[in-house]
Protein backbone atom coordinates (compact mmCIF):
# COMPACT_ATOMS: atom_id res chain seq x y z
CA UNK A 1 0.00 0.00 0.00
CA UNK A 2 1.45 3.63 -0.95
CA UNK A 3 1.84 5.94 1.76
CA UNK A 4 -1.06 8.36 -0.33
CA UNK A 5 -3.61 5.07 0.62
CA UNK A 6 -2.41 4.83 4.31
CA UNK A 7 -4.17 8.36 5.01
CA UNK A 8 -6.36 8.67 6.73
CA UNK A 9 -9.27 11.77 6.53
CA UNK A 10 -10.94 14.28 9.12
CA UNK A 11 -13.99 12.34 8.45
CA UNK A 12 -12.63 8.62 9.21
CA UNK A 13 -13.97 7.15 5.61
CA UNK A 14 -11.73 4.89 3.53
CA UNK A 15 -9.15 6.00 1.32
CA UNK A 16 -10.36 6.51 -2.00
CA UNK A 17 -9.91 8.07 -5.63
CA UNK A 18 -6.08 10.14 -5.57
CA UNK A 19 -5.41 13.01 -8.11
CA UNK A 20 -2.24 12.27 -10.65
CA UNK A 21 0.97 11.98 -8.20
CA UNK A 22 -1.79 9.74 -5.71
CA UNK A 23 -2.35 12.52 -3.09
CA UNK A 24 -5.51 13.78 -2.32
CA UNK A 25 -7.17 16.76 -2.98
CA UNK A 26 -6.86 18.59 -0.05
CA UNK A 27 -9.28 21.77 0.36
CA UNK A 28 -7.90 21.92 4.12
CA UNK A 29 -8.12 26.29 4.95
CA UNK A 30 -5.10 25.88 6.60
CA UNK A 31 -2.77 24.47 7.37
CA UNK A 32 -3.31 24.31 3.63
CA UNK A 33 -1.95 22.58 0.26
CA UNK A 34 1.54 23.36 -0.43
CA UNK A 35 2.65 23.23 -4.38
CA UNK A 36 4.03 19.69 -4.64
CA UNK A 37 7.50 20.42 -5.77
CA UNK A 38 8.38 22.01 -2.45
CA UNK A 39 7.36 19.41 -0.60
CA UNK A 40 9.57 16.86 -2.48
CA UNK A 41 12.52 19.47 -2.53
CA UNK A 42 11.60 20.20 1.59
CA UNK A 43 11.90 16.11 1.71
CA UNK A 44 15.48 16.46 -0.05
CA UNK A 45 16.46 19.02 1.75
CA UNK A 46 15.81 17.68 5.12
CA UNK A 47 18.49 14.98 4.65
CA UNK A 48 21.30 17.33 3.16
CA UNK A 49 20.23 20.96 2.33
CA UNK A 50 21.76 22.92 -0.38
CA UNK A 51 24.63 20.01 -0.60
CA UNK A 52 26.21 21.36 2.71
CA UNK A 53 25.49 17.99 4.25
CA UNK A 54 23.62 18.88 7.12
CA UNK A 55 20.14 18.68 6.58
CA UNK A 56 17.88 21.83 6.92
CA UNK A 57 16.36 20.86 10.20
CA UNK A 58 19.60 20.64 12.31
CA UNK A 59 20.94 23.82 10.40
CA UNK A 60 22.54 26.69 12.96
CA UNK A 61 19.84 29.84 12.46
CA UNK A 62 23.23 31.86 12.45
CA UNK A 63 25.26 29.39 10.27
CA UNK A 64 25.74 30.65 6.56
CA UNK A 65 23.27 28.14 4.94
CA UNK A 66 20.76 29.76 6.82
CA UNK A 67 21.86 33.11 6.24
CA UNK A 68 21.68 32.72 2.65
CA UNK A 69 18.06 30.74 2.85
CA UNK A 70 16.66 33.69 4.65
CA UNK A 71 18.19 36.29 3.11
CA UNK A 72 17.43 34.62 -0.55
CA UNK A 73 13.23 34.89 1.17
CA UNK A 74 13.18 38.38 1.75
CA UNK A 75 15.16 39.22 -1.31
CA UNK A 76 12.08 37.29 -2.87
CA UNK A 77 9.59 38.34 -1.18
CA UNK A 78 10.53 41.81 -2.12
CA UNK A 79 10.34 40.51 -5.64
CA UNK A 80 7.27 39.28 -5.58
CA UNK A 81 5.37 41.86 -3.47
CA UNK A 82 7.50 44.98 -5.13
CA UNK A 83 7.89 45.61 -1.66
CA UNK A 84 10.19 49.12 -1.51
CA UNK A 85 13.47 49.18 0.81
CA UNK A 86 11.05 51.68 3.27
CA UNK A 87 9.02 48.53 4.56
CA UNK A 88 10.88 45.57 6.72
CA UNK A 89 9.92 42.02 5.44
CA UNK A 90 9.60 40.18 9.31
CA UNK A 91 9.05 36.62 9.93
CA UNK A 92 7.43 36.30 13.80
CA UNK A 93 6.32 33.81 15.70
CA UNK A 94 3.02 33.24 17.60
CA UNK A 95 0.75 33.34 14.40
CA UNK A 96 -1.06 35.83 13.37
CA UNK A 97 -3.35 35.74 16.39
CA UNK A 98 -0.40 37.37 18.23
CA UNK A 99 -0.56 40.13 15.90
CA UNK A 100 -3.54 40.79 17.21
CA UNK A 101 -1.79 42.25 19.95
CA UNK A 102 1.43 43.35 18.53
CA UNK A 103 -0.20 45.86 16.48
CA UNK A 104 -2.02 47.73 19.13
CA UNK A 105 0.48 47.43 21.59
CA UNK A 106 3.30 48.49 18.87
CA UNK A 107 1.50 51.24 17.74
CA UNK A 108 -1.56 52.51 19.66
CA UNK A 109 -1.24 54.83 22.37
CA UNK A 110 -4.21 54.08 25.42
CA UNK A 111 -5.40 57.38 24.71
CA UNK A 112 -5.51 56.70 21.08
CA UNK A 113 -8.08 55.67 18.89
CA UNK A 114 -7.64 52.79 16.41
CA UNK A 115 -11.18 51.87 14.01
CA UNK A 116 -11.87 48.03 13.64
CA UNK A 117 -13.90 46.79 10.25
CA UNK A 118 -15.40 43.26 11.80
CA UNK A 119 -15.73 41.09 8.69
CA UNK A 120 -15.68 37.76 10.13
CA UNK A 121 -14.46 35.46 12.76
CA UNK A 122 -11.30 36.62 12.50
CA UNK A 123 -12.05 40.68 12.51
CA UNK A 124 -14.13 39.71 15.60
CA UNK A 125 -11.01 38.16 17.52
CA UNK A 126 -8.86 41.17 16.41
CA UNK A 127 -10.95 43.40 17.35
CA UNK A 128 -11.25 42.09 20.99
CA UNK A 129 -8.14 41.46 21.65
CA UNK A 130 -6.77 45.27 20.47
CA UNK A 131 -9.38 46.89 23.29
CA UNK A 132 -7.22 46.17 26.14
CA UNK A 133 -4.44 48.44 24.79
CA UNK A 134 -6.31 51.87 23.49
CA UNK A 135 -9.52 53.03 22.51
CA UNK A 136 -10.77 50.79 19.67
CA UNK A 137 -14.03 51.19 17.41
CA UNK A 138 -16.27 48.93 15.48
CA UNK A 139 -16.22 51.25 12.19
CA UNK A 140 -18.39 48.57 10.80
CA UNK A 141 -19.79 45.29 12.24
CA UNK A 142 -20.89 42.41 9.90
CA UNK A 143 -22.74 39.90 12.45
CA UNK A 144 -26.36 41.37 11.92
CA UNK A 145 -25.30 39.85 8.08
CA UNK A 146 -24.25 36.88 9.25
CA UNK A 147 -20.53 38.45 7.82
CA UNK A 148 -22.54 37.95 4.06
CA UNK A 149 -19.86 40.53 2.77
CA UNK A 150 -17.69 43.36 3.24
CA UNK A 151 -19.12 46.52 3.62
CA UNK A 152 -19.57 49.78 1.18
CA UNK A 153 -17.59 53.07 2.04
CA UNK A 154 -20.70 54.66 2.61
CA UNK A 155 -21.56 52.27 4.96
CA UNK A 156 -18.43 52.46 7.47
CA UNK A 157 -18.44 55.06 10.36
CA UNK A 158 -15.02 56.10 11.02
CA UNK A 159 -13.86 57.85 14.06
CA UNK A 160 -12.98 62.10 13.89
CA UNK A 161 -8.79 60.27 14.14
CA UNK A 162 -8.06 57.08 14.23
CA UNK A 163 -4.39 56.07 14.15
CA UNK A 164 -5.06 53.11 12.19
CA UNK A 165 -7.91 50.89 10.52
CA UNK A 166 -7.55 47.46 10.59
CA UNK A 167 -9.11 45.35 7.98
CA UNK A 168 -9.13 41.47 7.24
CA UNK A 169 -8.47 41.56 3.20
CA UNK A 170 -10.30 37.51 3.26
CA UNK A 171 -12.42 36.01 5.65
CA UNK A 172 -11.26 32.46 5.51
CA UNK A 173 -14.67 31.32 7.34
CA UNK A 174 -17.26 33.05 5.75
CA UNK A 175 -15.37 33.60 2.55
CA UNK A 176 -15.80 36.43 1.68
CA UNK A 177 -13.19 38.77 0.23
CA UNK A 178 -12.89 42.65 -0.10
CA UNK A 179 -12.60 42.74 -3.64
CA UNK A 180 -13.84 44.29 -7.31
CA UNK A 181 -15.73 42.30 -10.11
CA UNK A 182 -12.47 41.25 -11.59
CA UNK A 183 -11.22 39.95 -7.95
CA UNK A 184 -8.66 42.37 -7.38
CA UNK A 185 -8.00 44.21 -4.04
CA UNK A 186 -11.01 46.54 -3.12
CA UNK A 187 -9.40 48.75 0.01
CA UNK A 188 -11.86 50.95 1.86
CA UNK A 189 -11.18 54.65 1.84
CA UNK A 190 -9.81 55.62 5.49
CA UNK A 191 -9.84 58.83 6.34
CA UNK A 192 -6.62 61.35 6.33
CA UNK A 193 -3.66 60.51 8.41
CA UNK A 194 -4.68 57.31 9.76
CA UNK A 195 -2.85 54.03 7.77
CA UNK A 196 -4.18 50.64 7.43
CA UNK A 197 -3.05 47.67 9.04
CA UNK A 198 -4.50 44.04 6.95
CA UNK A 199 -5.17 40.92 8.03
CA UNK A 200 -4.27 38.95 5.10
CA UNK A 201 -3.61 35.57 6.45
CA UNK A 202 -5.77 33.71 3.63
CA UNK A 203 -5.48 35.52 0.19
CA UNK A 204 -1.46 36.82 0.58
CA UNK A 205 0.49 36.58 -2.54
CA UNK A 206 -2.80 35.19 -4.36
CA UNK A 207 -3.17 38.58 -6.69
CA UNK A 208 -1.17 41.77 -6.28
CA UNK A 209 -1.41 44.27 -4.01
CA UNK A 210 0.49 47.74 -3.58
CA UNK A 211 1.75 47.31 -0.14
CA UNK A 212 2.33 51.22 -0.22
CA UNK A 213 -1.20 51.32 0.53
CA UNK A 214 -0.62 50.05 4.10
CA UNK A 215 1.50 50.19 7.23
CA UNK A 216 1.23 46.87 8.47
CA UNK A 217 0.00 43.50 6.67
CA UNK A 218 0.69 40.75 8.09
CA UNK A 219 -0.17 36.59 7.47
CA UNK A 220 0.29 33.50 9.11
CA UNK A 221 2.25 31.75 6.34
CA UNK A 222 0.19 28.49 6.66
CA UNK A 223 -2.11 28.87 3.61
CA UNK A 224 -0.35 30.91 0.74
CA UNK A 225 2.90 31.50 2.06
CA UNK A 226 4.52 28.23 3.61
CA UNK A 227 3.63 26.53 6.67
CA UNK A 228 2.13 26.58 10.70
CA UNK A 229 4.81 28.17 13.13
CA UNK A 230 5.83 31.38 11.14
CA UNK A 231 3.59 34.95 11.01
CA UNK A 232 5.34 36.88 7.45
CA UNK A 233 4.83 40.79 8.38
CA UNK A 234 5.42 43.89 6.19
CA UNK A 235 6.15 46.97 7.95
CA UNK A 236 6.65 50.88 6.93
CA UNK A 237 9.74 51.98 8.64
CA UNK A 238 8.39 55.04 10.09
CA UNK A 239 6.20 53.18 12.24
CA UNK A 240 8.99 51.39 14.08
CA UNK A 241 9.40 54.67 16.23
CA UNK A 242 6.47 55.00 17.70
CA UNK A 243 6.54 53.76 21.29
CA UNK A 244 3.23 54.17 23.18
CA UNK A 245 4.83 51.42 25.73
CA UNK A 246 7.41 49.19 27.04
CA UNK A 247 7.15 45.83 25.71
CA UNK A 248 9.08 43.07 26.29
CA UNK A 249 11.89 42.97 23.55
CA UNK A 250 10.68 39.77 22.18
CA UNK A 251 7.32 41.70 21.33
CA UNK A 252 8.67 44.72 19.79
CA UNK A 253 8.58 45.20 15.92
CA UNK A 254 11.51 47.62 16.30
CA UNK A 255 13.64 44.97 18.00
CA UNK A 256 12.47 42.30 15.32
CA UNK A 257 13.27 44.49 12.45
CA UNK A 258 17.13 45.18 13.72
CA UNK A 259 17.97 41.68 14.28
CA UNK A 260 16.69 40.84 11.09
CA UNK A 261 13.45 38.07 12.76
CA UNK A 262 16.50 36.61 14.94
CA UNK A 263 16.73 37.99 17.84
CA UNK A 264 16.24 34.32 19.41
CA UNK A 265 16.38 31.24 17.37
CA UNK A 266 13.91 31.90 14.77
CA UNK A 267 11.76 29.01 13.38
CA UNK A 268 14.33 27.98 10.83
CA UNK A 269 12.18 25.26 9.24
CA UNK A 270 8.97 27.49 8.55
CA UNK A 271 11.15 30.09 6.78
CA UNK A 272 12.87 27.72 4.88
CA UNK A 273 9.09 26.44 3.43
CA UNK A 274 8.14 29.79 2.66
CA UNK A 275 11.60 30.48 1.21
CA UNK A 276 10.88 28.17 -1.44
CA UNK A 277 6.95 28.80 -1.86
CA UNK A 278 8.46 32.27 -2.71
CA UNK A 279 10.80 30.79 -5.64
CA UNK A 280 7.32 28.73 -6.75
CA UNK A 281 5.25 31.70 -6.39
CA UNK A 282 8.44 33.47 -9.17
CA UNK A 283 8.43 30.56 -10.91
CA UNK A 284 4.70 30.65 -11.56
CA UNK A 285 5.07 34.06 -13.58
CA UNK A 286 4.44 36.60 -9.99
CA UNK A 287 0.93 37.47 -8.38
CA UNK A 288 -0.19 38.63 -11.79
CA UNK A 289 -0.22 34.92 -13.33
CA UNK A 290 -1.58 33.31 -10.03
CA UNK A 291 -4.52 36.08 -10.05
CA UNK A 292 -5.72 35.04 -12.91
CA UNK A 293 -5.70 31.17 -12.53
CA UNK A 294 -6.76 31.33 -8.91
CA UNK A 295 -9.97 33.67 -10.79
CA UNK A 296 -10.05 30.80 -13.17
CA UNK A 297 -10.38 28.22 -10.57
CA UNK A 298 -13.14 29.76 -8.00
CA UNK A 299 -15.29 30.20 -11.50
CA UNK A 300 -15.00 26.35 -11.86
CA UNK A 301 -17.01 26.33 -8.46
CA UNK A 302 -18.93 29.16 -8.41
CA UNK A 303 -20.53 28.35 -11.85
CA UNK A 304 -21.98 25.10 -10.41
CA UNK A 305 -23.64 27.17 -7.43
CA UNK A 306 -24.97 29.99 -10.01
CA UNK A 307 -26.41 26.82 -12.15
CA UNK A 308 -27.86 24.85 -9.24
CA UNK A 309 -31.29 24.96 -7.25
CA UNK A 310 -29.61 22.65 -4.82
CA UNK A 311 -26.74 24.53 -3.39
CA UNK A 312 -26.43 27.48 -1.35
CA UNK A 313 -23.41 29.73 -1.44
CA UNK A 314 -22.65 31.74 2.13
CA UNK A 315 -21.33 34.65 0.70
CA UNK A 316 -23.17 37.53 -1.75
CA UNK A 317 -21.61 37.75 -4.86
CA UNK A 318 -20.01 40.94 -5.26
CA UNK A 319 -18.17 40.00 -2.08
CA UNK A 320 -16.84 35.91 -2.59
CA UNK A 321 -13.71 34.89 -1.71
CA UNK A 322 -11.23 33.57 -4.69
CA UNK A 323 -9.75 31.85 -1.84
CA UNK A 324 -12.52 29.98 0.16
CA UNK A 325 -15.79 29.00 -1.24
CA UNK A 326 -18.78 28.64 1.43
CA UNK A 327 -21.53 26.41 0.45
CA UNK A 328 -24.45 24.26 2.04
CA UNK A 329 -26.96 21.60 0.00
CA UNK A 330 -30.74 21.86 1.12
CA UNK A 331 -30.23 19.91 4.53
CA UNK A 332 -27.11 19.01 7.16
CA UNK A 333 -27.61 15.33 6.27
CA UNK A 334 -27.05 15.79 2.77
CA UNK A 335 -23.71 18.11 3.74
CA UNK A 336 -22.48 15.11 5.96
CA UNK A 337 -23.22 12.79 3.18
CA UNK A 338 -21.49 15.43 0.24
CA UNK A 339 -18.37 15.69 2.63
CA UNK A 340 -18.23 11.72 2.71
CA UNK A 341 -18.51 10.94 -0.95
CA UNK A 342 -16.44 13.63 -1.44
CA UNK A 343 -13.52 12.18 0.31
CA UNK A 344 -14.04 8.59 -1.09
CA UNK A 345 -13.77 10.52 -4.80
CA UNK A 346 -10.49 11.48 -3.26
CA UNK A 347 -10.68 15.12 -1.89
CA UNK A 348 -10.69 15.90 1.53
CA UNK A 349 -11.05 18.58 4.01
CA UNK A 350 -14.60 19.83 3.02
CA UNK A 351 -16.18 20.62 5.79
CA UNK A 352 -17.07 24.00 6.59
CA UNK A 353 -16.22 25.46 9.67
CA UNK A 354 -18.17 25.06 12.74
CA UNK A 355 -19.73 28.74 12.88
CA UNK A 356 -20.68 28.37 9.36
CA UNK A 357 -21.46 24.49 8.62
CA UNK A 358 -22.01 23.38 5.46
CA UNK A 359 -18.91 22.56 3.51
CA UNK A 360 -15.75 25.04 2.62
CA UNK A 361 -13.18 24.09 -0.32
CA UNK A 362 -10.37 26.56 0.07
CA UNK A 363 -8.66 26.61 -2.86
CA UNK A 364 -5.36 28.72 -1.90
CA UNK A 365 -2.23 29.05 -4.79
CA UNK A 366 -1.40 25.60 -4.67
CA UNK A 367 -4.45 23.69 -5.36
CA UNK A 368 -4.14 22.63 -8.69
CA UNK A 369 -6.59 23.48 -11.59
CA UNK A 370 -7.53 19.58 -11.89
CA UNK A 371 -8.75 19.67 -8.32
CA UNK A 372 -11.03 22.37 -8.89
CA UNK A 373 -12.39 20.63 -11.80
CA UNK A 374 -12.58 17.50 -9.51
CA UNK A 375 -14.43 19.05 -6.93
CA UNK A 376 -16.75 20.82 -9.81
CA UNK A 377 -17.45 17.62 -11.40
CA UNK A 378 -18.41 15.67 -7.96
CA UNK A 379 -20.72 18.65 -7.04
CA UNK A 380 -23.01 18.37 -10.36
CA UNK A 381 -22.71 14.37 -10.03
CA UNK A 382 -24.00 14.93 -6.07
CA UNK A 383 -26.55 17.12 -7.36
CA UNK A 384 -28.03 14.80 -9.93
CA UNK A 385 -28.28 11.95 -7.61
CA UNK A 386 -29.46 14.20 -4.44
CA UNK A 387 -31.49 17.31 -6.43
C1 LIG B 1 -7.98 35.55 8.31
C2 LIG B 1 -7.29 34.87 9.46
N1 LIG B 1 -6.77 35.61 10.45
C3 LIG B 1 -6.15 35.05 11.50
C4 LIG B 1 -6.02 33.67 11.61
C5 LIG B 1 -5.32 33.09 12.79
O1 LIG B 1 -4.06 32.65 12.40
P1 LIG B 1 -3.09 31.82 13.37
O2 LIG B 1 -3.71 30.49 13.57
O3 LIG B 1 -1.79 31.79 12.59
O4 LIG B 1 -2.95 32.57 14.64
C6 LIG B 1 -6.53 32.86 10.60
C7 LIG B 1 -6.42 31.39 10.69
O5 LIG B 1 -6.97 30.64 9.94
C8 LIG B 1 -7.19 33.48 9.51
O6 LIG B 1 -7.71 32.73 8.52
Amino acid sequence: MSMAQTLRTNEGGSSGARSASGRMYNFSAGPGVLPEEVVRQAQEEIWDCRQSGIGILEHSHRAPTFDAILHEAVADCRAIGDIPSDYHVLFMTGGATSQNFLVPANLLGQEETADYITTGYWAERTFEHAQMFGKVREAWDGRPLAHRRVPEDAEISWSSSPVYVHMCSNNTIYGTQWRLADGSLRLPKIPPGSFLVCDMCSDIFSRPFDVRDFGVVYAGAQKNVGVAGVSLVLIRDDLLSRKPRELPLMLQYRVMARDESRHNTPPVFPIYMSGLVFKWILRQGGLGALHARNVAKAALIYDVLDSSTFYTGHAERASRSLMNVTFRTPSEKLDDLFVREAYDAGMDNLRGHRATGGMRASVYNAMPDEGCKALADFMREFERRHG
